[in-house]
Formats: C-alpha cells, sequence, structure tokens
C-alpha cells in the first residue's frame, strides 16, 4: 500500500491519464477582422465546434479570454447567453494586464451572474485569472515586446480578489487558474501563483520555438518537454492545456512551416495523443486577430467541414519522449517559448481588459533562450527529487 501511494504519486507527476477530459477552443472577444461578436456569432461558432466532420469527440467547452463585451468597458461579454443557449461548457478568463485592478472584469462577470445565475454558473468549468501575462514581464517577454503584462505579487492579488468577490456567488465553488507559458511557470519567480491556484493551465506551440528544431516531425517531443517542465513545478496539481495548435498558413517561424499539411499532421500526431486523455482547448477554431499573419483557424467561415482530416487514428497513443537538450541551443540567443505574444493592439493601447485570442502579432512568439532549456533539466531532476520526497513521505505514513 505504501509502495502503491508512491507510485501513484511518481505517475501523476509524469503524465496524468484522466478520462473523462474536455475538448475545448479558445474562443476570443473579436473576430478576424477585429469586430466585436455578437450573441449570434458566438451562438454559431459554439454549434460549429461541437458538429465538426470527424472530430474524435464533442468539443463542447470554450475558452474565454474576457468577461467583457469588445470594445465596452464593462458590458458582459455576449458570450454567455450564447454559451446558455447552445449548452456549451466555458473556462471565464479574466483579463488581468494594463490596469491594476479586475473591477471591470468582476463587475462584467457578476452583472452576468445576476441576470443568468445557476444557467451560466453551471457551465463554468474553472475561473481563470490572466492570460501570459508572466511572459510577457519576463525577460524574454520584454526583448520581444510581447506587450504589456504583470508581475506574480499583482496576478496573486488579482487571483485573492476574484475569490473574494465571487465568494458569494453560484461561482463559489468553480476551480481557479491562471494561464501561462511553460517558461512562466517554471520560473520561480512565480511560484507563489501556483500556490494560489487550483490546476495549472498552460499554452504551448512548438511552431514558435524557433530556438529549437521545430519542424513539424519534433513536434510531439517538443510539445512533451513543455508539458513535462510544468508538472515538474506543478507540486501535484493538474496541468490542463489551454493552447496548443499549428498555423496553416503565414510566415515560417524557424524550422516549422506553416502549412495545411503540418496543421492536419500536428492535430493527428499531437492532438490525438492528447484529446481523451487531458484537458485540451485547441488553438482554435476561428482566428481572432487581424494582426497575426500566422492563422490558425480549423475552418473557413464556421463551417463544419474542417480544413484538414480531424479523425483520429485508432491507435494514438502517447506523446514521443521529451526533445532532448541540444548542445547548440543552450548558447543560442533563443526565441520560443512556445508563447504566443498575445499582444492585442486595442486592449494595450487602451488600457482596456480585452484579451484577445493570442497568438498575435505578425513578428510574434519568441522566448527564452539558454535560460528556458537550462530549466527542463532542473526541472526534470526536480520533478524526480519531488517523487522520491513524496515516495518517503508515503512511506512515513
Ligand atoms: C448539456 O451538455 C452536457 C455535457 O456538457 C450534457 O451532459 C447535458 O445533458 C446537456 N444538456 C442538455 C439539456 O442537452
Ligand atoms: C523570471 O521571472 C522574473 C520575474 O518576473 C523575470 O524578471 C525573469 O526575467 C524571468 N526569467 C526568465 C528566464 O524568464
Ligand atoms: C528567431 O525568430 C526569428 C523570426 O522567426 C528568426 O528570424 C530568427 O532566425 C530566430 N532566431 C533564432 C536564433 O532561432
Ligand atoms: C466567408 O463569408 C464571407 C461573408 O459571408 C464571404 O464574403 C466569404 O467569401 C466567405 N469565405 C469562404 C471561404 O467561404
Ligand atoms: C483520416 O485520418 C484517419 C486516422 O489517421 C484515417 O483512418 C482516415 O482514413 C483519414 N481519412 C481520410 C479521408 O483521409
Ligand atoms: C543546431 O545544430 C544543428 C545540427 O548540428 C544545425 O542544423 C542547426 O542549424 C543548429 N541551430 C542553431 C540555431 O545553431
Ligand atoms: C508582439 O506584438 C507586438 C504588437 O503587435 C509587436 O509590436 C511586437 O513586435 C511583437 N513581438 C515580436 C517578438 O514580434
Amino acid at each position: 500500500m505504501r509502495v502503491s501511494a508512491a507510485l501513484s504519486i511518481a505517475v501523476t507527476l509524469g503524465s496524468t491519464a484522466a478520462q473523462d477530459t474536455i475538448l475545448g477552443f479558445n474562443s476570443g472577444a473579436s473576430d478576424d477582422k477585429g469586430n466585436a461578436k455578437n450573441q449570434q456569432d458566438f451562438e454559431r461558432e459554439f454549434k460549429a465546434a461541437k458538429s465538426l466532420n470527424g472530430a474524435p469527440g464533442e468539443f463542447n467547452t470554450i475558452r474565454l479570454y474576457s468577461n467583457i463585451q469588445w470594445n465596452t468597458p464593462s458590458t458582459p461579454i455576449a458570450a454567455f447567453p450564447a454559451a446558455i443557449a447552445t449548452n456549451t461548457s466555458l473556462l471565464l478568463g479574466i483579463w488581468a494586464s494594463g490596469t491594476d485592478n479586475i473591477d471591470n472584469e468582476l463587475n462584467a462577470l457578476t452583472a452576468a451572474l445576476d441576470e443568468h445565475g445557476s444557467k451560466l454558473a453551471d457551465l463554468v468549468v474553472g475561473i481563470s485569472v490572466g492570460s501570459e501575462d508572466l511572459y510577457r514581464v519576463s525577460e524574454p517577454g520584454l526583448r520581444n515586446n510581447a506587450g504589456v503584462g504583470n508581475n506574480a505579487d499583482t496576478i496573486v492579488r488579482f487571483i485573492k480578489d476574484a475569490k473574494s468577490r465571487l465568494a458569494n456567488t453560484a461561482l463559489k465553488d468553480k476551480p481557479f487558474t491562471h494561464v501561462d507559458t511553460w517558461t512562466a511557470w517554471v520560473n520561480g519567480s512565480n511560484k507563489a501563483v501556483i500556490d494560489e491556484i487550483d490546476f495549472l493551465a498552460v499554452n504551448a506551440f512548438p511552431f514558435y520555438e524557433s530556438e529549437r528544431d521545430n519542424q513539424i516531425s519534433n513536434a510531439g517531443s517538443l510539445l512533451n518537454s513543455a508539458l513535462t517542465a510544468t508538472e515538474g513545478v506543478a507540486g501535484g496539481k493538474d496541468v490542463w492545456i489551454t493552447e496548443t495548435g499549428w498555423a496553416y498558413t503565414g510566415p515560417a517561424f524557424g524550422a516549422a512551416d506553416a502549412t495545411v499539411d503540418n496543421a492536419g499532421e500536428y492535430w493527428q500526431e499531437v492532438g490525438c495523443k492528447l484529446f481523451g486523455k487531458r484537458n485540451v482547448f485547441w488553438y482554435t477554431l476561428r482566428d481572432a486577430n487581424p494582426d497575426n499573419e500566422v492563422k490558425f483557424a480549423i475552418t473557413d467561415n464556421l463551417s463544419t467541414t474542417p480544413r484538414y482530416n480531424l479523425t483520429c487514428p485508432a491507435d494514438s497513443e502517447e506523446l514521443p519522449t521529451p526533445a532532448p537538450i541540444s548542445s547548440n541551443s543552450t548558447t543560442s540567443t533563443g526565441n520560443g517559448t512556445g508563447s504566443s505574444n498575445e499582444t492585442n493592439s486595442d486592449s494595450t493601447a487602451s488600457g482596456s481588459a480585452s484579451g484577445s485570442a493570442s497568438p498575435s502579432a505578425t513578428g510574434a512568439a519568441q522566448g527564452t533562450g539558454a535560460g528556458s532549456l537550462t530549466s527542463v533539466s532542473m526541472v526534470n531532476s526536480m520533478a524526480m527529487a519531488l517523487s522520491v520526497i513524496f515516495a518517503l513521505a508515503a512511506w512515513a505514513l
């Protein structure tokens, strides 16, 4: 019994395999022309998500970036009534950069709860406070002009604010998270955020990791590196994948070419190994940032006919082992965190709180080099060390 307890903890650190998992998409507050989406737009999108030809399950959960309707100060987003009308589950997002408080976000959310009550609350699978804020204030984020972010102390304060404002509402028992890149998660400066949340949420794009050998055939092992590193610091908390996907058109990043074939291969060789095993929000059904030359949408005009084959092979198993650290990459000035340069010109310019979907701008996501790559091995050893400690703790019980 002691041995099996220790083993199960070690397995949890290595990978998860829950059966009843989330299949979802990200949904920006604007469309790919920068226009606000209205309720009908969201409804069409949510219906298309659930009806994709050949999909390996029902994509019935949507991750939002903000509770606020695009280009308004604090009007509740039209995605709420659309989700109720289409029975779509929601990972709520509170936009947490370019501001020193999240009052408008919380006002919009509590107004929506006043209006819709448990019809809305029952659809909520979690609440994320922030998206890539920590990456944007990190050294690589700053170097790459990734946009306005916020530091760990502020994110922790915002999470506490959200918990306190929602404590007497129908959302009081929902799990809290924060979304960030794996490089932000493994950064010890951000540990207080991990301590404050119920599960971790990671955005990971091998497509953007141009300082590593990120050709499509290596994408699975690169993604696995990002997941393994994040799990290594998660302290046994669950890790959800809140953004991953491969561009079908636009400029190449390093060895990553944006083609329909590669986007389809990433779905088959990486996505199909995640679906049903982990909570995944694919990037994406519908692009949402006019400034990004790189496009990810798997359908045109919300057609239920996808751009590539969504049917998973019968024998999808595990991701390939994490990518080894290549000798030259540790000396590279480096590019990819797998982050998405989620700058949104509208929201950062106005300081208003509406998160459009990432990945955004054309120059796009660059990230850490030496630092992050070193972290992978440190984190791997840390995960092993932790499992030994847990094994000892279990033995002591
Ligand atoms: C709503 O969707 C959930 C799954 O997310 C399902 O269990 C439930 O039966 C659906 N309700 C209706 C009324 O279709
Ligand atoms: C780690 O986080 C600190 C605090 O935000 C930041 O200054 C630093 O650049 C980060 N390090 C890396 C390698 O991202
Ligand atoms: C970083 O990314 C840019 C843009 O994709 C690319 O031109 C450059 O070669 C990359 N640098 C490295 C070291 O990979
Ligand atoms: C998408 O819809 C728009 C507006 O209805 C239309 O102009 C455009 O041709 C459509 N594109 C495709 C690929 O069907
Ligand atoms: C789609 O992919 C599945 C799994 O790889 C395969 O079995 C099926 O034949 C493919 N369908 C088409 C039309 O290529
Ligand atoms: C890393 O090494 C490989 C193989 O030795 C080489 O093809 C690649 O160009 C190198 N990348 C960088 C960024 O130096
Ligand atoms: C990120 O996006 C912003 C805004 O579009 C842009 O100014 C910046 O150059 C981008 N960063 C990189 C690394 O391309």
